[in-house]
């Protein structure tokens, strides 16, 4: 391939050059007042019970350390996944013929190259989106999807999708959104509601939504998941308190907590905590702030929402959208949605 540069003629791009004019970079404006880290920090440290949203594990180390967990022979929900999208991604293309691909906490991304694959069998080029908080992950990802397919245009959304999604980019053509991973059980009934729904009022006739999300299952399997023999999960959890102490200059010990994910079958969710070892102090420079913990004080970092089938389609519902496919294997250990606007029978 070769290829003149745009502002002067007399000069031949490289390859790097080359593959880098089909990768770009947008800046997602939130349309609602996102709290900042600070505001996250007073409210939710210093209440109780005590939390942390959950986007703040993602800075480089933490991106690296979840995919690590996606490695883990223990955690199962990227593998199934994974193996699940390679099957239907067919059907997907076939069903949406999509002319863009824009996927909320894209990640490394590595799943969606199924989709990726089918569109280059069927013929159908389609522009790729990837919406995500971490911008090095973005990049990463970005470069190495534009070496491998040399027909795909990547445009790179770095933002929060907690912000609200009107800030996205006008396209023109069909949509296909993609929210995979299971980060939807990462949401509250309410707010995956909420999202949903935000999603649904963005798409038009023939657009449609493809979610991934975990099932309930044996409860040893999903413990198992949570807290791998490596300890994978738990620097990625403890992780958070390194991203506290640079972004809000505090002096967390992470020796002094310990990580901790329970399954509460009441809820049907996996809740993971970083528990203080110890009656202790910690400054939280920023805010010329004490937070006082005692010793088997919790923290909750994260909710993992399991999900039944009829659950998920409810769930669907809610928001707005039909279900056209629910594809699942015959384990019932995950489940990917296509929906749509409109009615339209489930299959
Ligand atoms: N989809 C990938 C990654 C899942 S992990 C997979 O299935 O493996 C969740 C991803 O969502 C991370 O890449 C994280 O950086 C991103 N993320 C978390 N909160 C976010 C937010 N509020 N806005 C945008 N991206 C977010
Ligand atoms: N979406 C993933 C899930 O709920 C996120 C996740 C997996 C995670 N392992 C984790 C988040 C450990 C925090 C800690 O399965």
């Amino acid at each position: 391939m070769v290829a003149y540069d745009a502002r002067n003629t007399n000069r031949w791009l490289n390859m790097d050059e080359i593959v880098a004019s089909r990768l770009t970079r947008h800046r997602v404006p939130p349309v609602v007042a996102v709290p900042g880290i600070l505001e996250d920090v007073s409210r939710g440290l210093f209440s109780t019970p005590r939390y942390m949203p959950p986007k703040y594990f993602y800075d480089e180390r933490g991106s690296l350390l979840f995919d690590a967990i996606c490695e883990t022979p223990e955690y199962y929900p990227t593998r199934v996944e994974e193996a699940l999208l390679r099957a239907c991604a067919p059907d997907v293309i076939e069903q949406v013929r999509p002319r863009h691909i824009v996927e909320f906490g894209s990640g490394t991304a590595r799943k969606t190259r199924h989709l990726f694959d089918a569109c280059g069998r069927s013929g159908s080029a389609a522009a790729y989106w990837p919406f995500d908080v971490c911008e090095t992950m973005l990049r990463d990802s970005g470069m190495r999807l534009v070496q491998e397919y040399d027909w795909l245009q990547v445009n790179a959304l770095v933002g929060d999708y907690s912000g609200g999604l009107a800030g996205l980019p006008a396209r023109e053509g069909r949509t296909l959104y993609l929210f995979l991973g299971g980060t939807i059980g990462n949401f509250t009934h309410e707010e995956a509601v909420a999202f949903l729904s935000e999603v649904r009022g963005l798409m038009r006739d023939g657009d449609a939504l493809l979610l991934g999300a975990d099932r309930i299952k044996d409860e040893d399997v999903l413990h198992m998941a949570y807290n791998d023999a490596a300890g994978v999960t738990a620097a990625f959890n403890l992780n958070l308190l390194n991203v506290l102490n640079r972004e809000v200059d505090a002096d967390f010990e992470t020796g002094n907590f310990r990580h901790q994910a329970v399954f509460n079958g009441a809820a049907s969710r996996i809740e993971m905590y970083l528990v203080s070892q110890c009656r202790q102090s910690v400054s939280i420079g920023a805010l010329d702030r004490r937070l006082q913990l005692e010793a088997g004080e919790r923290i909750l970092t994260e909710i993992s929402r399991k999900f039944s089938p009829e659950g998920l389609e409810t769930l669907i519902a809610r928001a707005g959208l039909a279900v056209r496919r629910h594809y699942a294997p015959d384990d019932g250990w995950y489940s990917l949605l296509l929906a749509g606007v409109g009615d339209a029978p489930v299959t």
